[in-house]
């Protein structure tokens, strides 16, 4: 892969898709092929089974499996081929999202999850891996603050108690730990211009 990919993560409210606008604008001001993309989402299917996550109820495991396969056809249509040509891909979201939420929110068993991503990103050293990942925290009443300014109508997600995104936010904490390499957290209470500064940093050691 000669490409760059670069993923944001975060409970909801923290702020990570601004920060994922304002770098895909970053690196295409320095010329950068960049592809900006989002899961659940990211093709005309993915968005399509976007739409039914975050509005219909079901069973924890189809939720995790329609993350999954949104996924495996975000992989094949958008994000490998752009990182075969060399483009730099930057998603908002990708699988540390879905062992934060079906995983931690949900309480969904992490080795199926495993299973799941060793299905679809493979194994070993030609596994799909982000080179960089941003997570995004902030403690959750202050997250929550945040949402309910944006007057916004809140998803499924978004609709789920306190306590569901205390265990998303511990979970991302666990994550970024376990994958110190690849993962950097970044605290949401800082101005978004000190984020920038920080993104900005991080960003460059990947060129
Ligand atoms: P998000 O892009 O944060 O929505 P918004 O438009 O509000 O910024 O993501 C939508 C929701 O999907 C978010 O609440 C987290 C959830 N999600 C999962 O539960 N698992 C996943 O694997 C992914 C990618 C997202």
């Amino acid at each position: 892969m000669k490409g760059k990919f670069i993923t944001f993560e975060g409970i909801d409210g923290a702020g990570k898709s601004s920060q994922h606008a304002w770098a895909v604008e970053h690196l295409r001001s320095k010329g950068i092929d960049v592809v900006s993309t989002r899961e659940p989402g990211g093709t005309p299917l993915g968005e399509k089974l976007r739409g039914l996550l975050l509005s219909e109820s079901m069973h924890l495991e189809t939720e995790a499996l329609l993350m999954f396969a949104a996924r495996r056809e975000h992989l094949a249509q958008v994000i490998l081929p752009a990182l075969s040509r060399g483009a730099w891909v930057l998603s908002d979201r990708f699988t540390d999202a879905s062992f934060a939420y079906q995983g931690g929110g949900r309480g969904l068993e992490l080795a199926k999850l495993q299973q799941l991503e060793n299905w679809v990103q493979g194994t070993g050293s030609d596994a799909i891996q982000p080179d960089l990942t941003f997570i995004f925290d902030l403690p959750v009443a202050q997250a929550q603050e945040r949402r309910n300014g944006t007057g916004t109508a809140p998803d499924r997600f978004e609709q789920e108690k306190l306590d569901f995104h205390e265990r998303v936010r511990s979970a991302y904490l666990a994550r970024a730990a376990e994958f110190a390499h690849r993962i950097r957290v970044i605290d949401a209470r800082h101005t978004v211009a000190d984020i920038n500064n920080l993104l900005e940093k991080e960003i460059a050691s990947l060129c």
